[in-house]
């Protein structure tokens, strides 16, 4: 049987990706941050997944604005990289995993979850920074990913709880997949930032720290923050912070912290990277 193995949660900047791609991640400005990386990197190269769920959002990337749903799941053998502008970053086709990720859908559905079928999907950064962040820049992704999208760019987006228990299906879903597989899932975005308006710029460690926190220790309590308190508190980027606990909902009530890594600042926004391991509870 398939089975979850860990948690990851990851801020998806996109000048995290910038830099890597531009080899400036030595830099004083950079150096700190990256450096915070290396041992997820090494854990996770030992950990050795067979495939991971990445919950990201799109950012009108694949998706205009005329279209917005708000859980999406990738079905494709593979995903292009995104144009978001500059070109496509320059890191490998991200390949997907079909089989699981069509046993994922049918099992979401039938357990009462609309996912939207994306057939053909190119994924942006917040997908591949994550991947990047955590798997360097080999010549192939080491793994296979299923992308699953959540909307956050157009209100209203769903609940923190409502992701919480997309995550509990998505963990009875792999439970249910006959094939021995040892997955890793993503919670990607976040954590305090805000990009336009009077308080751009807002980073708050205090609210980062209570969440992550909050999130080996008392999950279900963290769902209960509602969306006007992740703008107030965490800026109106912040509310990224949902899918986090979608990946938190697949994971067991206990879980093992690993590995924590909060930087302040990255690009405009306060970055973090903690690991989440699932089979060893406290
Ligand atoms: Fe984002």
């Amino acid at each position: 049987m398939a089975k979850i193995v860990a948690g990851i949660a990851c801020s998806h900047v996109p000048a995290i990706g910038a830099a890597m791609d531009k080899g400036t991640t030595d830099t004083p400005y950079w150096q700190p941050l990256f450096a915070g990386y290396e041992p997820a990197r090494d854990w996770l190269a030992k950990l050795a997944p067979d495939v991971a769920i990445i919950v990201y959002n799109d950012h009108a990337s694949a998706l205009s604005l005329e279209i917005i749903p708000t859980f999406m799941i990738g079905v494709a053998g593979e995903f292009p990289i995104a144009d978001e502008g500059f070109g496509p970053r320059p890191v490998p086709v991200v390949q997907g995993h079909p089989e699981l990720a069509w046993h994922l859908a049918e099992s979401l559905i039938l357990d009462e979850f609309d996912m939207t079928i994306a057939n053909e999907m190119p994924v942006d950064h917040g997908l591949t920074v994550p991947l990047s962040v955590t798997c360097g820049q080999p010549a192939a992704w080491p793994f296979p990913v299923i992308p699953i999208c959540v909307n956050v760019v157009q209100y209203p987006p769903p609940t923190g709880a409502r992701c919480f228990k997309l995550g509990q299906a998505i963990s009875r879903a792999v439970a249910s997949f006959d094939q021995d597989l040892r997955v890793v899932i993503y919670g990607t975005g976040g954590m305090s930032h805000q990009l336009q308006g009077e308080r751009a710029g807002l980073i708050n460690r205090r609210f980062d720290t209570e969440f992550l926190d909050g999130l080996t220790r008392d999950p279900i309590g963290l769902t209960k923050i509602p969306h006007t308190e992740y703008m107030r508190e965490a800026g109106s980027e912040g509310v990224e912070l949902v899918m986090w606990h979608v990946m938190r909902g697949a994971l067991h009530e206990r879980v093992s912290e690993v590995y924590r890594h909060y930087h302040v600042p990255a690009s405009n926004t306060a970055a973090a990277l903690m690991i989440l391991d699932n089979e060893v509870t406290t």
